[in-house]
């Protein structure tokens, strides 16, 4: 029989692999608490037009990169690309639009990209989404939130990008006039920038050509346009946060998604790859509305727990460990009521049974190898004593043989 592989781009997660995920995501859940966030989950697949209507059928994400198929009852369906949608979708369904909401969720999103480090099919996000507040105090908190994020996280050479993308009417004065001087450049785009040209030019910043890199720095500056307020909300959250991230105003940065509509902002880091931002987002003041719910100013960010996790310097999770053997061969009932009682006393510790039938010098070489601290041997004097023996396995070789109770006691210690 032909073996069946993974899928590329989604890969499998051991032990090893895991061990330095719970301490980035348990830090990152106390974090969102420490902000008053409630925790959301809604499920990974969706109908399709809900992605259509929100990230937006001219971007990448859902032109390119969605896992679409129809069900059983041809409803088209995909896995979430990301998690915003199908939180404002749930707001909406649940009548919550009408009020305010911070709402936090984890879990895994799906986009068919070129697989590569840190750029995955299967990927997973931590996202933050505050609902029902105007411009201003909420962008704040959630600026407030990334600098904790990037400071309780110990993440080094880190910086974040900040952008305001006007109104509706500056949006539009700008896209114009930016079609007007590109216009004389056609002939020199790629086939994927004439198409933001004619469907959403501000997308074009974001080009990766460096011969269109070259000619936008001439282009008119998205800042000329936007108004006063939007220009002092970046300098006054750039001022108010300088001591805590390195924060810089960047006119060029739109980001890949259709729903932003003020603040926007990325961060990334030196120490990642060619994929180096691992958080992003911004407002999106009409995605309600655009979702059928009602007007529903919203801001909100998502951080990509691979790359985080990657460069985050709180991964190692120090484990307690201890291995439990029997001398018989023979199932040793007394072992598992004692192993039962141990793991109820300090459920902190990861006791390992030794479930073969080999010899008890062989199990004890097996446990050398691992990284438990100690052993606790039921031998057959043992049994008839109702005693164990607890033999270290660090440096000193000590063991001593201790009463059930002086074990347990022993235990909740460790
Ligand atoms: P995004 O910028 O598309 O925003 O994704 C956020 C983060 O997810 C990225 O900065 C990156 O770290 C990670 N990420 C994205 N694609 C991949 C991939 N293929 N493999 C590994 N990591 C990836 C959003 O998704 C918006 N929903 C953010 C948001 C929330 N805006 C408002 N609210």
């Amino acid at each position: 029989m032909t073996k069946i592989n993974s899928l590329r781009g989604m890969p499998d997660f051991y032990s090893d692999d895991l061990i330095s995920w719970s301490p980035v995501e348990n830090k990152l859940e106390k974090i969102f608490k420490s902000y008053s966030i409630n925790e959301i989950r809604t499920p990974i697949m969706e109908y399709t037009d809900l992605f259509k209507r929100s990230v937006g059928d001219t971007s990448d994400i859902v032109n390119k990169e969605i896992y679409s198929f129809n069900d059983r009852n041809d409803q088209s369906l995909s896995l979430r690309p990301e998690g915003t949608a199908g939180v404002i979708r749930s707001i909406i369904e649940k009548k919550l639009d009408q009020q305010q909401s911070k709402l936090w969720y984890m879990g895994p999103m799906f986009r068919y990209e070129r697989p590569q480090k840190g750029r995955y099919r299967q990927f997973h996000q931590a996202g933050v989404e505050i609902l029902g507040y105007q411009e201003g105090q909420a962008d704040f908190e959630l600026i407030s939130m990334i600098c904790s994020i990037i400071n309780g996280l110990d993440i080094k050479n880190a910086k974040l990008k900040i952008n305001h993308l006007g109104d509706k009417d500056s949006k539009k004065e700008f896209s114009k006039a930016l079609v007007e001087y590109l216009m004389p450049y056609k002939d020199k785009m790629d086939e994927k920038d004439l198409e933001r040209l004619g469907k959403n030019p501000l997308r074009i910043l974001d080009t990766k050509d460096l011969s269109m890199q070259e000619i936008l720095k001439d282009a008119p500056s998205l800042n000329n346009f936007i108004s006063d307020s939007a220009n002092l909300l970046l300098s006054s959250i750039q001022k108010t946060f300088s001591d805590l991230c390195i924060i810089e105003i960047d006119n060029t940065l739109v980001r890949g998604l259709d729903y932003y509509t003020g603040l926007v902002f990325e961060a990334s880091s030196t120490d990642l790859g060619a994929q180096d931002a691992f958080i992003g987002g911004g407002r999106y003041d009409n995605l309600a509305n655009t979702l059928g719910g009602k007007d529903m100013p919203a801001i909100g960010l998502a951080i990509g727990l691979e790359r985080i996790i990657s460069i985050s310097s709180i991964t190692k999770n120090i484990e307690k460990k201890v291995v439990f053997i029997s001398s018989t061969s023979n199932i040793a009932p007394l072992a598992f009521k004692i192993a039962n009682q141990l793991r109820t006393a300090n459920s902190d510790v990861s006791l390992d049974m030794d479930l073969t039938d080999s010899s008890i010098k062989a199990k004890l070489r097996r446990a050398n190898k691992t990284n438990a601290t100690h052993a606790f041997i039921l031998g057959d004097e043992e049994i008839s004593t109702n005693k164990l023996i607890v033999k270290s396995l660090r440096d000193d070789d000590e063991q001593v043989s201790m009463s059930i109770n002086e074990c347990i006691e022993f235990y909740k210690k460790i």
